[in-house]
């Protein structure tokens, strides 16, 4: 496979960043926005050529280097009997474990509910221009865990699951495990159907300390990154909001550190390992500015650009549903024209 984004995984040198968007597939894009007017969400995941169709959308629509699979981080825990409707206003759990004193006792596995995703890698590789690689992914053991305990749509404290952690440590880490024996699971079987690169999505990896993070989850995450890497399959780990925590990140954990667009790239170039690479991290409200201003913002990443060959450009966090994807394509556009000094 020719590609710019295996190549920087690699640690190979290219002549400019490689670049792709979290939340690309999906939200922004016209074509899916199209998509969507017949058919739900679920319908699109569980309808390989649907899903395959929407994966790559991104590709044609905006040029990013990779795609990356149409799927969501809460099949997991779907996987583990929770009943998960996707609703208008976003994802609902029909038993969130808030209703069970114990609640590890009420998971069930069910690793048939993931196969429909093995499906949709399998289609994506078929119809995919081969030099477009695909990323797998899964949720973080942190994030899942919160959406879990998620009640209702409209709880975005996860004061319920932070409480749980603190109140009932043993009882969690049972859920713990159980969630990283099924994303270890699913993500191996993700690599046998041939993703190329896969991200840990630990979006909510900030709601507790670093140094908890450190000492009860990190451990979990690197059992669900090295299970990916010890079949030869590049991992970056995407920890929101981790701060000082960065400095936990190391060759042993993952491949590639995604930052959040709190974080300084410079900065969080000194806390990170230099075995490890960066990918990241525009603000996705900066689409929200004029042209000029964008690429004012941009041209001043040239200088990390030219000197950080394990860059991977990419936002902060993801795409937000009211960006127009013209602003998007921009960024691509510019990213790919720009001569990023590097000879
Ligand atoms: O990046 C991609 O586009 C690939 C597919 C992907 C989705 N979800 C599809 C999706 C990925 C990588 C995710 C990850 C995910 N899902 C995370 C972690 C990363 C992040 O962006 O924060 C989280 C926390 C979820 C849970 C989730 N799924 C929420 C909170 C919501 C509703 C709000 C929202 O962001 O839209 C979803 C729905 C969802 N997942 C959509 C898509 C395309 C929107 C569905 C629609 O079109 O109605």
């Amino acid at each position: 496979m020719n590609s710019i984004f295996l190549d920087t995984l690699n640690k190979k040198d290219t002549h400019r960043p490689p670049v792709w968007f979290m939340r690309q597939a999906g939200r922004i894009l016209p074509s899916y926005q199209e998509l969507k007017k017949n058919n739900s969400f679920s319908d699109m995941m569980n309808d390989p050529n649907l899903a395959a169709k929407v994966t790559l959308l991104p590709i044609n629509d905006l040029g990013v280097d990779a795609a990356i699979l149409f799927s969501d981080i809460l099949i997991v825990p779907e996987a583990l009997g929770m009943g998960l409707k996707f609703t208008d206003k976003g994802p609902l759990f029909d038993n969130p474990l808030t209703k069970f004193e114990y609640p590890s006792q009420h998971l069930i596995k069910n690793l048939d509910k993931l196969n429909h995703v093995y499906d949709n890698i399998d289609k994506v590789l078929e119809v995919r221009n081969p030099n477009t690689p695909l990323i797998g992914f899964c949720g973080g053991p942190l994030t899942t865990f919160c959406f879990m305990f998620r009640g209702h749509v409209r709880d975005v404290t996860f004061n319920d699951a932070i409480k749980f952690l603190y109140s009932n440590p043993s009882e969690s880490k049972k859920i713990i495990d159980a969630l990283v024996e099924t994303s270890i699971e699913y993500a191996k079987n993700q690599v046998k159907h041939g993703i190329e690169c896969f991200q840990l999505f630990e979006t909510y990896g900030g709601l507790i300390p670093e140094d908890m993070y450190n000492e009860l989850i990190l451990p979990a995450s690197k059992k669900i990154l090295n299970s990916v890497r010890d079949l030869g399959i590049p991992t970056i780990f995407f920890p929101k909001n981790f701060g000082g925590g960065l400095k936990y990140v190391n060759k042993d954990l993952c491949d590639f550190v995604s930052i959040d667009w709190q974080t300084n790239l410079y900065s969080a170039r000194e806390m990170v390992d230099k075995e490890v690479g960066i990918q990241g991290n525009i603000d996705p409200r900066l689409m929200y500015s004029d042209y000029a201003s964008i690429e004012k913002e941009l041209s001043k990443l040239i200088p990390f650009g030219r000197d950080n060959q394990d860059w991977i450009f990419n936002l902060g966090h993801g795409f937000l549903p009211d960006i127009d994807y013209k602003k998007a394509k921009f960024i691509v556009d510019w990213i790919k024209e720009t001569n990023w000094k590097r000879d």
